[in-house]
């Protein structure tokens, strides 16, 4: 038996939500956007994919199981794409500047990928699981590349991935280039800046299959007029914007480009041909909540509280400071109550109480009549969590891939 070396490495990634939208793409194939984007990267401690990749001489084929399922690996696939250019990068960053370097990039990989979160809670899984792809690739191959670097791989894994590189708050500049060499994603701020940034993602009950985000956006760049106005006139102020609040640590003005960003990419939605809705009942009803309740916020003079946004499906993330978010939670769940023992207080708000629905309230001089009150199922998860890191390289005992190069 030999004891040949094994080239294997593990890291996780987490999960982003967008507070300026990308939606639309320039470069349908390289995944260039037609506009620049924002997001908060949420705590990987909640939320996050691990990814394990080993190279070896022996195997056969490049294989990616997720969540213990093969997935095909086809010729031109965005999966195909970000494997070849992590090898490309190990051939001219590494192998082709170091002679004894072992040649890795010419033996195929095994992939295992998982999420610990169910991928029917309707949250994007494809941003972390790209990101943890190129993040454990990078490691395997003892890549010098900055993260912002395998961010332009990321992009082409998915979008929204390249942001989940880094954490904190994370631009994606569009660029111009159209080889995409200047499309990658940066720091705006990061985790440590504003640690008292926020979430409780509400995951509400989906019984249909909507549009897919590749899809509904190139259908919005084809055929909506909005969609060019946003692009040219308010895209690149809310940019500066936000990132002027960020780096002040202003909610208020967070909050309110925050909740009119997610406004403008659902009406350029709704302005498709044909129309596209990702919102129903119960997100709209959110939205009259969080509307109302920092209508008494603005009245006393402390500015917005809370702010909203949804991507391309009915769940809310609501971004509150952490002295907000337990109010937050015990509005929602006046409104939406949870099925008992569900509600995992992971930051513990309520401080391990027995029945979360115990805790249900709203603020003095809240408007009730804003929304009905939805039965037990509507909002069928709440996830407090808050702004965290970026991928983490994991041990060798966290690897998801066993001796003989299957998923564990
Ligand atoms: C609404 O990144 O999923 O979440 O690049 O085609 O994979 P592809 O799209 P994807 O789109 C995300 C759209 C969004 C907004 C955002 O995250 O910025």
């Amino acid at each position: 038996m030999s004891s040949a070396p094994i080239y294997e490495a593990t890291a996780s990634a987490p999960v982003n939500i967008a507070v300026i939208k990308y939606w639309g793409k320039r470069d349908t194939k390289l995944i260039l956007p037609t506009n620049s984007s924002l997001s908060v990267t949420l705590d990987q401690d909640h939320l996050r994919s691990t990814t394990t990749s080993r190279a070896d001489p022996s195997f056969e084929a490049d294989r990616l199981w997720l969540n213990g399922k093969e997935d095909q690996i086809t010729a031109g696939s965005r999966l195909e794409t970000c494997i070849k250019e992590m090898k490309r990068l190990r051939k001219e960053t590494v192998e082709d500047v170091d002679a004894s370097a072992p040649k890795l990039s010419t033996y195929k990989v095994h992939i295992a990928s998982y999420n610990n979160f169910p991928t029917a809670a309707g949250l994007a899984s494809s941003a972390s699981g790209f990101a943890a792809l190129v993040a454990s690739l990078a490691h395997l191959y003892a890549l010098p590349a900055s993260p912002s670097t395998l961010s332009l791989i990321a992009r082409q894994g998915s979008g929204s991935a390249c942001r989940s590189l880094f954490g904190g708050f994370v631009a994606w500049q569009m660029g111009s280039d159209p080889s995409g060499s200047d499309s990658l994603a940066v720091e705006v701020a990061p985790q440590s800046h504003w640690p008292q940034m926020h979430a409780l993602i509400c995951v509400v009950n989906d019984a249909k299959k909507g549009t897919s985000s590749t899809s509904g956006m190139q259908r919005t760049v084809e055929t909506s007029p909005l969609l060019q106005h946003r692009i040219a006139h308010v895209v690149p102020a809310r940019m500066a914007d936000i990132s002027t609040a960020i780096l002040a640590r202003d909610f208020d003005a967070f909050a309110r480009i925050t909740m009119a960003d997610s406004n403008q990419f659902h009406a350029v939605a709704l302005d498709t041909e044909p129309p596209i809705f990702y919102m129903n009942d119960v997100s709209r009803a959110i939205i009259a909540l969080v509307v109302e309740y920092n209508r008494i916020s603005l009245a006393q003079g402390k500015g917005y509280k809370a702010a909203y946004t949804y991507d391309a499906g009915p769940n809310a993330v609501i971004y509150a400071l952490e002295e907000n978010v337990r109010e937050v939670a015990q509005l929602i769940l006046s409104y939406f109550p949870q099925t008992p023992g569900e509600f995992k207080d992971v930051l513990g708000i309520f401080s391990g109480a027995a029945d979360v629905n115990a805790e249900a309230k709203v603020p003095e001089g809240f408007n009730e009549a804003v929304a009905k009150r939805f039965e037990v199922g509507a909002v069928k998860g709440l996830i407090h969590t808050r702004v965290g890191d970026g991928p983490r390289k994991l041990s060798n005992e966290e690897g998801l891939l066993a001796a003989t190069g299957l998923p564990k």
